[in-house]
């Protein structure tokens, strides 16, 4: 049996002085650890998406930035590894949060002191990730037990993996699911297969599955149908980027589902850490949003039954795809913002709100 620890996203292995990733892209045929041995690993391992996850990108980054600093801690080293790390993907606004934090750790320092104090800096990213998810599965469980009971299993949908997986350990919107799973509230997740690259079927159905939670893929375009025969209690998504109004960023296909909720009376929340938010963004509108390879849309991968893995076309010779990564849902169909700190209106006075308390805590805003 696998333990939660065993299952983390990203490790450090101190025999090694390494981090250790699973490398996603295998998931869920292969479990396979991979050690980042220099600052190419670590940039390769989040534009290629071994990692992916708002969370994991952005502890990823501050590791890769520790690993740079031992390498070379010069003003124009910090500045070049920066650089590189914050050009890998470009949505997730985590990954700028923790490079200016872990900057804002050794900026002063001799270069003597930087390699020690990053990766410390790094370590404690790490620690406090954890500890924000499994806050948000307790705030987001109170949610849960509100509504669970009256017709069997409460019935979750979510989209992408905004799990363990996209964390280090807990998730952001599985993270109330596993909790009131431990809590002995029957629950049952939708899992949505989140084409092209489906996080949810290849991701999410993994890590559920190893966690004894039950849950049906479902096919993307049905979840409009799901909510309309009345099988969706909820939709909890998470979030690569919430702007300072309540509009949030999540991976494409999230704004059908929130309009479809909305549509169906269904609460629809959205489940992040305060890094999750970038307070210089007024709006949704200002979000970046990755567009990615057409290759992604045009083939898929799978395992044979021979075992390979293998990638095969779907489309003509010839055929263009887009490819736009995420999507913007705004503020006025979400129900509620699920957070470390508790639980806020998707507007501009919840995000205010919120705001104040993150200003509690030594990770203050920025
Ligand atoms: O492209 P990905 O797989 O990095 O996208 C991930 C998502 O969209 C997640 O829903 C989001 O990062 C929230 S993770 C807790």
């Amino acid at each position: 049996m696998q333990t939660r620890e065993d299952l983390a996203s990203l490790r450090w292995n101190a025999a090694l002085a390494a981090v250790e990733i699973i490398d996603q892209t295998r998931l869920p045929h292969d479990l396979q650890r991979v050690t980042l041995d220099c600052l190419d690993d670590y940039c390769h391992a989040i534009s290629a998406m071994l990692v992916r996850g708002a969370p994991l990108i952005g502890i990823t980054a501050a590791y890769g930035l520790a690993h740079a600093l031992a390498q070379d801690a010069s003003d124009a080293g910090l500045a070049r590894a920066s650089e590189r790390l914050l050009a890998t993907r470009p949505t997730a606004v985590n990954l700028r949060w923790a490079l200016e934090r872990m900057a804002q750790q050794v900026d002063d320092l001799a270069p003597e002191l930087r390699a020690a104090a990053a990766l410390e800096q790094a370590h404690a990213l790490r620690e406090a990730e954890i500890a924000s998810c499994a806050a948000i599965g307790e705030h987001g469980l109170a949610l849960l037990q509100a509504r669970a009971g009256e017709h069997g299993p409460l019935q979750v949908m979510t989209h992408c993996n905004a799990g363990g997986l996209a964390t280090i350990e807990w998730g952001t919107a599985l993270a109330p699911v596993y909790r009131a799973h431990a809590a002995g509230v029957p629950v049952h997740v939708w899992v949505s297969e989140t084409r092209p690259r489906n996080q949810g079927t290849h991701l999410t159905a993994w890590e559920l599955q190893q966690a004894g939670v039950p849950f049906t893929v479902v096919a993307d375009n049905s979840c409009g149908q799901l909510m309309r025969e009345g099988r969706v209690d909820c939709v909890i998504v998470g979030s690569d980027r919430t702007a300072a109004n309540g509009d949030v960023c999540n991976k494409v296909g999230t704004y059908m589902k929130a309009l479809a909720a909305a549509d169906n009376q269904i609460p629809f929340y959205v489940a992040l850490p305060a890094s999750t938010v970038d307070w210089r963004c007024a709006s949704g509108a200002e979000i970046p949003i990755e567009e990615r390879g057409e290759d992604e849309v045009l083939a898929v991968t799978g395992r044979m039954a021979s075992g390979a893995l293998q990638t095969v076309s779907l489309a003509a010779a010839g055929t263009r795809a887009a490819n736009p990564a995420f999507d913007v849902t705004p503020a006025r169909l979400v129900t509620a913002l699920i957070t470390e700190h508790g639980v806020f209106a998707a507007s501009e006075s919840g995000m205010q709100a919120l705001r104040a308390r993150c200003q509690d805590f030594s990770l203050t805003p920025m």
